[in-house]
């Protein structure tokens, strides 16, 4: 009797990007890469250089320096000039039902056809990648993607419908206005007493669409914001004035589709003052603790408020929620939404659901199985018009 092995599912995991946080991104490809069930998935190595370039198969391992694999961590190294760019950013040029034929250019029959992948896992973070436009791709393109769709992705990167929409669903979060760079730049004095009069100071302000602290200060004064704000507009048009809150820095990993479910949460004790890129990144020292040390009712509280971050966004796969647990009023904030969270064998993410009782492997595996099931799922909604059942007369 011959036993047939069964077919490897192929994984596409893209990586790198044009975006602040590429190093990241290298560093949770990979951990992931590394550690992915080998027996069942084959890798399909898919990397996007800082300048937005795509590159394939050995180019795109090249992406990864050496050093970040043996580290397990993101270092910060300037990209290699010899790694070959072959693929232009992709492009729908023509609509073919579904068919990925016309993502990659001809005449190389790139890795985005439907037949060569059954799934991506985007390991993308920031802008190009945790937004929703890898997404709006990979749905054009009819591949299943792990984590959330364009929607949970999109509002999840924008910091300031994200938290219209948790206000809305009656989740606490920080008080905070927004202002639009033509607001900012003519009136400036106005915008500076409306900041004065309904915000405590220390405040901080962020670009809306940011991650990993790019473009985030903690202002101590009105004095300071001026800086501040011209900061957090290199980055985006549109900026956030939030309210500092004094505690502590708690976060949640959540996971699945229909019915998320929490992690037990952890803490993060910074290095500096907050929890800036340096602290995230380059200045050993920051710690976290897993799980975090808090009260039953606590983690209870937090658990309860990640999962419901988690719907109110309409969030699929995977998201990390970041959470400030006030002092000394135990009041309990939500932060953010991180909808592709740092996926290195020691990002919070991936460890809280190691302490959860969920390993790196297994947490890939259940990650690419929800890819499958949630695109399984929609393929079955209907997409023209069909006359409902008539309803039998009473
Ligand atoms: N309202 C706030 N009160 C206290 N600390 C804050 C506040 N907002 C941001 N921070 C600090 O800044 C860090 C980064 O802000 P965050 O909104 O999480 O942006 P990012 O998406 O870049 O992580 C937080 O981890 C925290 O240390
Ligand atoms: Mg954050």
């Amino acid at each position: 009797m011959v036993l047939r092995m069964p077919k490897k599912i192929r994984v596409g995991i893209i990586f790198g990007g044009k975006s602040s946080e590429h190093e990241v991104s290298l560093a949770s490809a990979a951990s992931i890469i590394a550690s992915i069930d080998q027996d069942k998935y084959e890798i399909v190595p898919i990397g996007i250089t800082k300048t937005g370039r795509w590159v394939l198969g050995e180019g795109a391992k090249k992406l990864i320096p050496q050093k970040v694999i043996e580290a397990g961590r993101p270092i910060l190294i300037p990209p290699d000039p010899q790694v070959k760019e072959i693929l232009p950013m992709p492009v729908p040029s023509e609509s073919r039902g579904g068919s990925t034929a016309s993502l990659a250019h001809r005449p190389s029959r790139g890795p985005l056809e439907s037949n060569a992948i059954d799934v991506v896992f985007p390991v993308l973070h920031g802008r190009f990648g945790e937004d929703g436009t890898i997404q709006g791709l990979l749905e054009l393109a009819g591949i299943p993607y792990v984590g959330g769709g364009v929607l949970a992705s999109a509002v999840g990167m924008d910091k300031d419908v994200m938290k219209r929409l948790f206000r809305d669903a009656g989740l606490p979060v920080p008080k905070f206005l927004v202002f639009r760079a033509e607001d900012l730049n003519s009136h400036r004095a106005t915008s500076k007493r409306r900041i004065a009069s309904m915000i405590r100071f220390p405040c901080f302000v962020k670009p809306a669409n940011s991650g990993s602290s790019v473009g985030i200060h903690k202002a101590h004064s009105v004095r300071e914001l001026d800086r501040a704000l011209a900061d957090a507009l290199r980055y985006d048009e549109k900026v956030l004035v939030e309210e500092g809150i004094v505690g502590r820095e708690i976060e949640c990993s959540v996971l699945g589709n229909q019915s998320p479910l929490a992690s037990v949460p952890g803490e993060v004790i910074p290095i500096h003052e907050f929890y800036d890129y340096e602290a995230k990144y380059i200045d050993e020292g920051s710690r976290l603790i897993i799980p975090a040390k808090l009260t039953k009712a606590q983690v209870k509280r937090i658990r309860g408020l990640a999962v419901a971050a988690y719907k109110a966004l309409d969030c699929t796969g995977m998201a990390r929620v970041d959470f400030f647990l006030e002092k000394p009023s135990d009041k309990v904030y939500v932060n953010e939404i991180n909808t592709i969270p740092g996926f290195t064998k020691i990002s919070m993410y991936p460890k809280l659901w190691e302490a959860s009782g969920i390993s790196y492997t297994e947490l890939i595996d259940r990650l690419l199985q929800l890819a499958m099931e949630r695109h399984k799922s929609r393929a079955r909604l209907i997409c023209s018009y069909e006359r409902p059942e008539p309803t039998d007369p009473e």
